[in-house]
């Protein structure tokens, strides 16, 4: 597991997902095995890596990338897991795959569509099994609206908004809650790179591929102060305004900003309207309206709203429980990896991510729309 002093390596993937699963027993894999995960911390920094290793009670850590891959025996690793800053992923997962390892990492999987396609080939070459982090899928509200979807619920789908989007502090007056690569080109940030990915693929597995793109971005923030209080200049865009065309012809529109406040009830909210209901999805809740219970507005300025629009949705009940997204796709992985057998969110897939980000970004450049050609290897 290379990467897990960051943010994303030690909550979500180490401790909410492979120490989750060491604490339930391991991952039973149906045949009357169970698979127990035993990660092996690798970084830059020991101090760091040995005091996650403590605090966590694990045995094995390491700075030297290279000869982890190569142990063998006893300390052969079989997965390589990258949740490194974007900037240093590809070339980690090269030697890995060189390694004959199965590799498995977060998103973006590079910074430019060639070298992504190019991680998905070397992996094919070598017969690994090779997966990439689509944790958005496995979200409550997102199961909740694709049930919807599945359920025939909408009809014909129209369009979907979603709005995605905090404030992320300049650093200076207060520390700022993400790490200060994010707002630098130069070392793989901005938020085109950062989120299209994760759009690319909610809108393909929920509503259809996505077969255009029109993207405005900026940089509302031009300065901000980084993690030892230096000011420097940010030359990231913090704020994508984007069209999508899907195969289907449905419309989808995306915000994504980390300069606006939240008048929402969650940090990510998506609207589908069909013509036979409508649902609001976030991370955690889905409510819908059925035409048969749809309001009918009139417009009259000169009076006060009369109705009180959000409580006219009903909540979409769970109906079971709902794991961390992050674990739950770390069992499909595992699981793909121990047993074989199809797997979709792969090295492939998170090309098609890349590929979305990258046309978004020449598509603010140009100003124009861009056509998303099909991918493949
Ligand atoms: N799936 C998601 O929802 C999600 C959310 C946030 C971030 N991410 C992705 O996860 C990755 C990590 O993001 P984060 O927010 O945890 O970042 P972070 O800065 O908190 O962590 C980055 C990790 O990489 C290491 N690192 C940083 N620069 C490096 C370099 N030049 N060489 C080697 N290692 C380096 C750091 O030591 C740290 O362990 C990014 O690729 C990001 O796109 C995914």
């Amino acid at each position: 597991m290379n990467g897990v002093t960051g943010r994303m390596g030690y909550h979500q993937h180490l401790v909410r997902s492979l120490l989750a699963i060491r604490a339930q027993g391991g991952l039973d894999l149906g045949d009357g095995r169970v698979l127990w995960p035993e990660p092996v911390l690798v970084g830059r920094r020991a101090d760091a890596l040995r005091a996650i290793a403590e605090r966590h009670g694990l045995a094995h850590w390491s700075t030297d990338l290279n000869a982890v891959l190569a142990a063998r025996g006893e300390d052969a690793v079989d997965v390589y897991f990258d949740a490194q800053a974007t900037a240093a992923r590809p070339d980690s997962l090269r030697r890995a795959i060189a390694a004959g390892k199965h590799v498995y990492t977060e998103k973006p999987t590079a910074r430019g569509l060639a070298d992504a396609l190019e991680l998905a080939r070397l992996a094919e070459a070598a017969g690994v099994r090779h997966g990439v982090v689509q944790d958005k899928l496995f979200l409550p509200g997102l199961l909740k609206l694709k049930r919807l979807i599945d359920g025939g619920f909408f009809g014909e789908i129209l369009s979907v908004r979603g709005e995605f989007g905090y404030w992320v502090f300049e650093g200076d007056w207060q520390d700022a809650q993400r790490p200060s690569w994010n707002y630098r080109a130069e070392d793989g940030g901005g938020i085109t790179m950062d989120m299209f990915p994760h759009w690319e693929y909610v809108l393909h597995e929920l509503f259809g591929r996505v077969t255009s793109v029109f993207a405005h971005t900026a940089t509302h923030v031009p300065r901000r102060w980084d993690e030892r209080g230096k000011p420097y200049p940010a030359t990231a865009d913090d704020a994508v305004y984007a069209l999508f065309r899907l195969a289907n012809g449905t419309v989808a529109q995306i915000n994504s900003s980390w300069a606006v406040r939240v008048m929402r009830d969650e940090l990510v909210e998506f609207q589908v309207d069909g013509v036979h209901g409508s649902a609001v999805a976030g991370l955690r809740r889905c409510r819908a309206q059925h035409r048969s219970a749809t309001p009918r507005p009139v417009w009259n300025p000169d009076l006060p709203a009369a109705e009180a629009f959000r409580d006219q949705w009903q909540e979409v009940p769970d109906n079971g429980d709902f794991e961390n997204g992050f674990k739950a796709q770390w069992e499909l992985f595992l699981r793909h990896v121990a047993l074989g057998g199809p797997y979709r969110w792969d090295l492939l897939a998170g090309a098609r991510g890349v590929q979305l980000a990258e046309l978004g970004l020449r598509s603010a450049a140009r100003g124009r729309r861009f056509d998303v050609p099909e991918l493949a290897l």
